[in-house]
């Protein structure tokens, strides 16, 4: 791994997930040749103010909260949809910052979020077998053979749709839209619509009388512009390596390689081998990155992982997300932050209680439970107290639309429910209600914690 690294030399390794069937691989290279003359998303020193706070996470000081789509589509993409996304992340992060008593880093799975890895390249409906959907920037979830056909044009849609994405985030982040005093009034109204309002009726009134409070005291947002303005930030899976090439470039202040398609980048569960493409892509970028840490993984394996990754040992640098399973974790998880801990590598440990939690209901539809999300969620803090390990964040597929896609939460959705409104392009997301509830049950868990953690300091 000490070989030369560029933004290319990951073409020479085994790559996972890639497709390989462009019908015209010289019109590939035209469009990936076309995104290299492209703006850069983001910028290299926003990369490093986000690493710069994962860094606060690694040390305990803050939590990060990451959520969104499984996948962005063409479809979906629309103002309402990014806007409601964004102010549930929002709201989100008002309450666990509040129980949880520390900062929250916002970063969303948007402007970006598309390609996916499939677990098997093929689909078979009623006997035809075509290639599987594998995200809007490459084919068409349309069963038929031209819209599973791999078409490169899909990648300059993409990047369209991402930077007009971001444009609209950065203006609701800045401009005026994320007022500190509005997201809590979009709560109350959560509450008081909620079948079990009751339960977050509590936590709300508090934030509620905080903010009565401060601005008493004269801390508004007209006297603090601080507080209608948030600090946002882009993420996705760097599954595609041609589009991540083409939008790796060079940061003038620094001379470095960064990926600028977003702040952060992740590296999936099926694409983490020590010796393949991801891996060698991701070592070479000075963006803040993550990777996906599955039941499989071995303490050994993880550490060599995060050899290569993180050399350095730079806190927020590299973000762990634990994706296990609510009935695994308990089993697979101490012995890996025994391991990060001991040896005294600096991670963010975050916990993506969706992957390990998936089901498909008797009518076929792929689904998630709630309450097996909310209980990976709930060992994951629990676990990583009793070893000594800061609980980082949590890593969400969710989306502000009412959608009917993951079972349970206070409306009780039922598999009968979930006709409905299924609108996902691959995975389940929790809707805005359900996600907004988690925030709420995970901040209770977080506040116990911090309780707990006081009074023993007390003793
Ligand atoms: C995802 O985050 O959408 C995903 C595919 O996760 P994982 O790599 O953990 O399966
Ligand atoms: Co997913």
């Amino acid at each position: 791994m000490t070989e030369h690294w560029t933004p290319a030399s990951w073409r020479a390794k085994p790559a996972k997930h890639l497709p390989t069937d462009y019908p015209d691989l010289a019109e590939l290279t035209r469009v990936e040749q076309t995104l290299r003359g492209m703006p850069p998303l983001v910028f290299a020193g926003e990369a490093r103010r986000l690493k710069s706070l994962l860094g606060d996470v690694a040390e305990g000081r803050a939590f990060l909260l990451q959520g969104g789509d499984c996948a962005e589509s063409f479809k979906e993409f629309h103002a309402d949809n990014i806007r409601d996304t964004f102010r549930l992340i929002l709201q989100m992060a008002v309450v666990l910052t509040f129980a949880g008593g520390k900062p929250v880093v916002k970063v969303g799975r948007m402007a970006g979020q598309f390609a996916k890895p499939r677990s098997s390249p093929v689909e078979t409906i009623d006997g035809v077998e075509l290639p599987s959907y594998r995200g809007d920037n490459i084919n068409s979830m349309e069963f038929d053979a031209v819209g599973r056909t791999p078409d490169p044009q899909r990648l300059l849609q993409a990047y369209g749709q991402s930077a007009a994405t971001l444009n609209l985030l950065r203006a609701f982040a800045g401009g005026g839209y994320a007022d500190l005093y509005n997201i809590h009034r979009w709560t109350l109204g959560f509450v008081a619509d909620s079948p079990q309002g009751a339960k977050y009726r509590e936590l709300s009134e508090k934030i509620s009388e905080a903010l009565t409070f401060m601005a008493a005291i004269g801390v508004t947002p007209e006297s603090q512009p601080d507080l209608h303005r948030v600090e946002f930030f882009t993420s996705h899976e760097a599954l595609l390596l041609g589009f991540e090439e083409a939008m790796t470039r060079v940061d003038s202040t620094s001379g470095e390689w960064y990926d600028t398609s977003a702040h952060l980048v992740w590296i999936g569960e099926r694409t983490r081998q020590l010796d393949g493409a991801h891996i060698e892509y991701f070592r070479g970028i000075r963006n803040p990155i993550g990777v996906k840490v599955g039941p499989t993984m071995e303490p050994d394996d993880l550490l060599r992982l995060i050899d290569v990754l993180n050399p350095k040992n730079e806190p927020g640098r590299l973000t762990l997300y634990g994706r296990f399973g609510h009935d695994k974790i308990a089993d697979r998880l101490p012995r890996l932050l025994q391991a990060t801990k001991k040896s005294g590598r600096s991670v963010v440990w975050a916990i993506d209680p969706m992957h390990g939690n998936t089901l498909t209901a008797a009518n076929g539809y792929k689904t998630r439970p709630f309450d097996r999300i909310l209980s990976e969620v709930k060992s994951f803090v629990e676990i990583a107290k009793a070893e000594g390990v800061h609980p980082g964040g949590v890593h969400l597929e969710m989306t502000g639309q009412n959608v009917t896609e993951c079972l349970g939460g206070a409306r009780a959705l039922t598999e009968g429910d979930l006709a409905d409104r299924y609108h996902t392009h691959c995975d389940p997301r929790l809707n805005g209600e359900q996600a907004l509830e988690l925030a709420f049950l995970v901040a209770e868990k977080l506040k116990e914690e911090r309780v707990a953690a006081a009074l023993r300091a007390a003793v």
